[in-house]
């Protein structure tokens, strides 16, 4: 298989940084964006191209830098959507400008900087653009509203994406993890509210501490097997060899047993008000 040409977003720490050290040692080349170019560079040494980019910059900026990336190895096949935040915090206590802020980063440059590349990808009939979700694109936890909306809204641009583009040799995968341990509630990337309404202090101070205490850094998930479960479904290769890979997959225990437990509870409720929301559709006209 000819080495394939990774770009991927968000690689200061955690699934992006993991993702270039494991691409370069099955002998792919890799492009490592982020924010801060001086964090990249241990991944430089390791022989990964660079670039800054930030996905809340604009559409007009974040095409030059995909035209700059694209210059480097003369294409990319494979693009990988990583780059998140995650805000915690009561829906009430939560301004309005940090909703903002939460889906800029994790759906509109998503859609950024996906657009910039797709015309590039439809012109050669090939590539893969990978997104991250999450277990929270299928549940919403309290305090974690704004997050769970931006991986919720990720799912559905990325099925109709799905639709739209398989039809040109593009192939979109949705990876969902459960709870991994990398610095993603970890003090300077988790963002969060201690909520001043006293309906919602103690509950809102408990689970700050929560999150603090019993999870960061005691997540279940182990990012490394994450990320060779990716690298196996883009180059068909490992758990992928002679399967067809789906569109998407949840990793984790936590994640596939929150998937299945909600299926579950749809299917249950769609036998149970069946009559009462098919009874709705107007008399046909034979
Ligand atoms: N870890 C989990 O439990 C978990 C679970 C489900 C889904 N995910 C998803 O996995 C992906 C990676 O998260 P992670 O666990 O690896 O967390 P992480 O260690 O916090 O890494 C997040 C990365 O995103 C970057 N980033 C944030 N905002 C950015 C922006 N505006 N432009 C460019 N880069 C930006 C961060 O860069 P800076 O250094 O510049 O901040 C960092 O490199 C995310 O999409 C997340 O939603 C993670």
């Amino acid at each position: 298989m000819a080495p394939l040409v990774w770009l991927i977003t968000g690689c200061t720490s955690g699934f992006g940084s993991l993702m270039v050290q494991q691409i370069l040692s099955r002998g792919d080349k890799v492009i490592a964006t982020g924010r801060t170019l001086s964090k990249l560079s241990s991944l430089q040494e390791s022989g990964a191209a660079v670039l800054q980019l930030d996905v809340t910059d604009s559409q007009q900026s974040l095409n030059a830098t995909i035209v700059k990336a694209i210059a480097i190895y003369g294409r990319i096949d494979v693009l990988v959507n990583n780059a998140a935040y995650i805000q915690t915090g009561a829906w009430e206590d939560l301004e309005y400008g940090e909703w903002l802020a939460e889906f800029d980063a994790n759906v509109l440059g998503v859609i950024k900087v996906t657009r910039a590349v797709l015309p590039h990808l439809r012109e050669r009939k090939a590539g893969t653009i990978v997104f991250l979700s999450s277990r929270s694109g299928w549940y919403g936890d309290a305090f974690c509203s704004a997050y769970s909306g931006s991986k919720f809204a990720l799912e559905g641009i990325v099925e109709g994406l799905r639709w739209e583009t398989e039809q040109f040799g593009i192939k979109t995968l949705m990876i969902e993890p459960g709870r991994f341990r990398t610095k993603f509630l970890s003090p300077g990337n988790l963002r969060t509210k201690q909520s001043h309404i006293p309906d919602y202090e103690e509950a809102s101070r408990n689970f700050i501490a929560y999150l603090a205490q019993n999870e960061d850094g005691k997540q279940p998930g182990d990012p490394l097997k994450a990320v060779e479960i990716i690298l196996d479904l883009v180059r068909k290769e490992g758990v992928a060899e002679g399967k067809e890979v789906p569109f998407r997959l949840p990793l984790g225990r936590d994640c596939y047993e929150t998937i299945k437990e909600k299926c579950e509870e749809t299917l249950k409720l769609l036998k149970e008000w069946e009559g009462v929301c098919t009874s709705t559709d107007l008399p046909r006209k034979e």
